[in-house]
C-alpha cells in the first residue's frame, strides 16, 4: 500500500512532541507501509533536509523506547518531506496538490493538528483543491471548539468537506493500552457483567491526577482550563467506558451509538446541582515530589488575576435502569499530589455481617490506567493472629499488572491510533454527536461560573486539590479512593 500521510503543524509541539515518535515507533515495529511518505506543512522556509535536521535535533528531548542510532533515523528520515504553506492563502494549496501528484497514493492521511481556529479553513481548502475524494482521511485533533456552539461549526465545516467515514477526530485517551483493556474487561469477560449495576456498586471514581503544572502552555492554558482541557473530553470518554451498554458488536458506529446514550444520560445540571456537585480550584505555591513549584497565577503566560480553573471535582449520575442513584465522581487537576489516572468502583458492602467487618471495607476494583497499567480486586479475607486464627476480615489484594505481562509488546496511544487511521479503523475515534453532546452537558458550568464572578478556591500545589473535593464526596457518605 502507499501512504502518505500529510501533517498541518509540522513544526509545531504535537508534531515533534507526540507525532513524529510515533511514527518512528511504528517505522521501527515495521507497521508502516513500505511506500510511505510522511509530509510536514508549516509557514516556515525549509526544504526535506532541514526538516529531517529539525526533528532529529528534537528527537533528543522526547522520550522513545530507545534512541534512535543514526543510520536507523536516516531511514526513517528518507520518509519525511516539507512543502511550505500558509494555511489562509488559497495559492498555497497548490504546492501541496503539486507534490501529492508527483506520486498520488492509495491512502492520504491529513493531520491537522492546528490551532482549531484553522480547522474550518483547512478543510474548506482541501475541498477546493480536490483533496477530499473518498482515499482521503482527515484526522482533527482536540479541542475541537471551546463551546456547543464552536464545536457545531467545526463539524458542519468538516462536514461540508468530508464524509463522517473520513473523520478521526481524536481523543488520546482512547488509544491508551490501558483503556483497551477496560473495554476487554467489560465486554470480553462474562464475569463482572451480573455485577455491574445500581444493586452491586456504591458509587465509582474516575481521576485523572497530574503532577506537572501548565508548563510552557500558560497562555493557552489560560484561556481554556481544566473543564475544556480534561473533563469535556478524556474524563467523559473514560466515563462512557465504564458506564456504557455492551455494544452490540465492536464495529465504529455499535461502539459510539452506546456511548452516546450515556452522555445523553448525565442528568441536566441544576441550580442545586452547580453549586453542590462541582468543585473547582486553582494550584497554589506548593511542594511536588519535594521541590518547590509556583502558583498557577506565577506561571509563563498566565494572567496575574486569572480565574481559570486547574482542577475540577464533580459528582454526577446516569440517568438509565442501570445505574440510577449511583453516584460517579469525576476529578482531574495539574500540580497534585501524583500522577495517577484510574477508575475505582466501590461495590456495596456484604448486605448481613456474619465477621467482624473494618468500618467502611467492602469489595473494590481499581483500574489502573497510568502510570500503573492494571487491575486491583480488593477483597476481604480472614486474617491471622498470632497462631490463631482471626474472626476480623482484613483486606487483600489481587494484583495484574499487564506492564510486567505485557510490557515489550505495548503500543503507545498515538502510534496506535495512527495505525487505526491508516487501515480505517474508526472504532477509537469520536463521532461529532458524542462530542457535541459533552459540550452540551459542560456548558452550563461553564457559564454559570462566568456568571458568578467568583475565582476558583486554591489548592497548594502537590496536594490532593481543595478540600471542598472531599467535603462534596463526604456529603454523600464517601470518600475518594486515597482517603478510605
Ligand atoms: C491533553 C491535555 O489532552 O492531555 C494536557 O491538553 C494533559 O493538558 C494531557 O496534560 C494528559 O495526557 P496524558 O496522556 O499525559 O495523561
Amino acid at each position: 500500500m502507499s501512504l502518505d500521510l500529510v501533517l498541518f503543524g509540522g513544526t509545531g509541539d504535537l508534531a515533534w512532541r507526540k507525532l513524529m515518535p510515533a511514527l518512528f515507533q511504528a517505522f521501527r515495529h515495521g507497521t508502516l507501509p513500505a511506500q510511505t511518505r510522511i509530509v510536514g506543512i508549516a509557514r516556515d522556509d525549509m526544504d526535506d533536509d532541514a526538516y529531517r535536521a529539525l526533528i532529529r535535533a528534537r528527537f533528543t528531548q522526547v522520550e522513545l523506547d530507545k534512541q534512535p542510532a543514526q543510520g536507523e533515523f536516516d531511514r526513517f528520515a528518507a520518509l519525511l518531506h516539507f512543502v511550505r504553506l500558509d494555511l489562509s492563502q488559497t495559492g498555497d494549496y497548490a504546492r501541496l496538490v503539486g507534490f501529492l501528484a508527483q506520486r498520488p497514493a492509495q491512502t492520504v492521511v491529513m493531520y491537522v493538528a492546528t490551532a482549531p481556529t484553522l480547522f474550518t479553513t483547512v478543510c474548506e481548502q482541501l475541498a477546493a483543491a480536490g483533496l477530499n475524494k473518498s482515499h482521503v482521511r482527515i484526522v482533527l485533533e482536540k479541542p475541537l471548539g471551546h463551546d456547543l456552539a464552536s464545536n457545531r461549526a467545526i463539524n458542519e465545516a468538516v462536514r461540508r468537506a468530508f464524509s463522517e467515514r473520513q473523520v478521526f477526530r481524536i481523543d488520546h485517551y482512547l488509544g491508551k493500552p490501558s483503556v483497551q483493556n477496560l473495554f476487554a474487561l467489560r465486554f470480553g469477560n462474562a464475569l463482572f457483567e451480573p455485577l455491574w449495576r445500581r444493586e452491586n456498586i456504591a458509587n465509582i471514581q474516575i481521576t485523572i491526577a497530574e503532577d506537572l503544572g501548565v508548563e510552557k502552555r500558560g497562555s493557552f492554558y489560560d484561556g481554556t482550563g481544566a473543564l475544556r482541557d480534561m473533563v469535556q473530553n478524556h474524563a467523559l470518554q473514560l466515563l462512557c467506558a465504564i458506564g456504557m451498554e455492551p455494544p452490540i458488536n465492536a464495529h465504529a458506529d455499535a461502539i459510539r451509538d452506546e456511548k452516546l446514550k450515556v452522555l445523553r444520560s448525565l442528568t441536566p445540571w441544576t441550580e442545586h446541582t452547580l453549586t453542590q456537585h462541582v468543585v473547582r480550584g486553582q494550584y497554589a505555591a506548593g511542594t511536588v515530589q519535594g521541590a518547590a513549584v509556583v502558583a498557577y497565577r506565577d506561571e509563563p503566560g498566565v494572567a496575574a488575576q486569572s480565574v481559570t480553573e486547574t482542577f475540577v471535582a464533580l459528582r454526577t449520575e446516569i440517568a438509565n435502569w442501570r445505574w440510577a442513584g449511583v453516584p460517579f465522581y469525576l476529578r482531574t487537576g495539574k500540580r497534585l499530589a501524583a500522577r495517577d489516572a484510574s477508575i475505582v468502583v466501590n461495590f456495596r458492602p456484604a448486605p448481613h455481617a456474619i465477621f467482624d467487618v473494618p468500618a467502611g471495607a467492602a469489595n473494590r476494583l481499581v483500574i489502573n490506567l497510568q502510570p500503573r497499567d492494571g487491575l486491583e480486586l480488593h477483597l476481604l479475607a480472614l486474617g491471622q493472629s498470632g497462631r490463631r486464627q482471626s474472626a476480623a476480615l482484613a483486606p487483600v489484594q489481587l494484583d495484574l499488572d499487564f506492564d510486567r505481562r505485557f510490557g515489550a509488546e505495548r503500543v503507545g496511544a498515538y502510534e496506535r491510533l495512527l495505525l487505526d487511521v491508516i487501515d480505517g479503523r474508526l472504532n477509537l475515534f469520536v463521532r461529532s454527536d458524542e462530542q457535541e453532546a459533552a459540550w452540551r452537558w459542560v456548558e452550563p458550568l461553564l457559564d454559570a461560573w462566568k456568571a458568578s464572578g467568583d475565582a476558583p478556591r486554591a489548592y497548594a500545589g502537590g496536594t490532593w486539590g481543595p478540600s471542598a473535593a472531599s467535603a462534596m464526596i463526604a456529603r454523600d457518605g464517601h470518600c475518594w479512593a486515597e482517603e478510605c
